[in-house]
């Protein structure tokens, strides 16, 4: 029997989607299920770009340029500007989603061998794409307790090694909810000229910052010009997982450059689907304020729900749509699964995503917990309700995971 390549087998399982199959039992039993794990937006598509593929005027799907159709690259340049960011058409390559971008990213800057510095608890899928790149991600540890901050450009420094080459950030932060502070993007900056390195900005949640804090992009340093690689996407700002259409976008011609040889190699990006978007993209700045004030109300229903816990001291998310906090439990994939398989509250129950999946470093995460807000706030407010009776009702809150054993 050959042997599967050593780096393939250390891909991780995504800890989103291993829980799926005891929800599907838990359902095929009549429980319902109130899925806290994933973050996929429950709300429609907006019908101007379903319209939009509907009318479009296509004979021949041939494949469209690596680097993205002309008037997608536009309409991306266009979005950019509506929130103040200046990224030229031929500074942006469309991509398949994010994820094509930030593994693109991770290999102009570090492939084969670099390290990336990224706080943790961080997107899974990082872990992912780092494997995929040949990169080694190098994590400073961020705590609920510090609303997963991380204060000072030291914590940084304390990371760089020469294979350094990057710095990789989610700003608001999938899964912590956190908005760096102005001085926390300073400090990245700063470090970033010092060791000479690239900022890769994952900023697929910009817009979504409450309590009237300010949306900041990463491409308002300018000393940063050569440095930034922004990523971005359409997924959760217009409710359009599906149609997998990202971007990346820098000042830095060599970057550009390289990355187009990545997208020529996987030809394009679906033709349909980067001119669906288009509208979106260019008039579509009042639609993600709707959504802000939405996930807003939701991420209240959250925090409030989690601080009426006993035992429980929740930070409060200040961005993107989800949180993550620890629970009074040894082990929360134990508890998650515990959940699923012998639990229910007046017939419901709630699927969470078990914290351990989200930290590079072994060990870390094991007792806390990433919350989405894929539903309106009542009945957050009941999930929360029922990770309460939840809590009260774990055999022993040490001890859960052998209960469930
Ligand atoms: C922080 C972050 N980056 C990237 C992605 C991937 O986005 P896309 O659907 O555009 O590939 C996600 C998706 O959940 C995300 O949360």
């Amino acid at each position: 029997m050959p042997r599967l390549s050593p780096r393939s087998v250390t891909l991780q399982e995504s800890p989103i989607r291993k829980l799926a199959p005891f929800a599907r039992a838990a359902e095929a039993r009549g429980t319902k299920v109130i899925y806290l794990n994933i973050g996929q937006p429950d709300m429609p598509t907006p019908p101007e770009m379903i319209a939009e593929l509907h009318g479009l005027a296509l004979d021949r799907l041939a494949y469209a340029p690596s680097e993205g159709l002309p008037r997608a690259r536009e309409a991306w340049s266009a979005f950019f500007a509506s929130w103040g960011i200046s990224f030229a058409p031929d500074e942006i390559l469309v991509t398949t989603g994010a994820s094509e971008a930030i593994t693109f990213a991770l290999g102009v800057t570090a492939g084969g061998g670099g390290e990336v510095l990224v706080f943790e608890p961080c997107y899974t899928n990082y872990l992912s794409f780092a494997a995929q790149a040949d990169v080694t991600l190098s994590p400073i540890t961020l705590r609920v307790e510090e609303g997963y901050h991380f204060g000072s450009a030291e914590r940084l420094r304390a990371r760089l090694t020469p294979k350094t080459r990057a710095i990789l950030l989610c700003n608001p932060s999938n899964p912590t909810g956190t908005a760096y502070t102005l001085e926390e993007l300073e400090a990245v900056a700063e470090v970033a000229v010092e060791a000479d390195l690239f900022v890769i900005c994952d900023e697929v949640y910009r817009e979504f910052v409450y309590d009237g804090g300010e949306v900041r992009s990463f491409s308002r340093f300018r000393e940063l010009e050569d440095r930034i690689i922004v990523v971005d996407s359409v997924s959760k700002r217009f409710n359009a997982c599906g149609v997998r259409i990202g971007c990346m976008a820098s000042h830095n011609r060599q970057v550009l450059d390289v990355a187009l040889r990545m997208c020529q190699a996987r030809l394009s990006v679906a033709t349909a689907e980067q001119l669906m978007v288009v509208p979106m993209l260019e008039e579509g700045r009042a639609y993600s304020e709707r959504l802000r004030t939405e996930y807003e109300g939701r991420r209240d229903a959250v925090y409030n729900g989690l601080a009426r816990i006993d035992g429980l001291t929740p930070h409060r998310s200040e961005g993107s749509f989800y949180t993550m906090t620890r629970l009074p439990i040894s082990s929360c994939e134990e508890f998650a699964l515990w959940l699923l398989r012998d639990f229910e509250d007046g017939g419901e129950t709630v699927c969470l995503a078990p914290g351990a999946g989200f930290y590079v470093s072994d060990g870390l995460g094991v007792d806390e917990v990433r919350i989405a807000f894929m539903y309106d706030a009542a009945t957050l407010t009941r999930a929360m309700a029922i990770l309460d009776a939840a809590l009260a009702a774990a055999p022993s809150r040490s001890e859960v995971g052998a209960a469930a054993r």
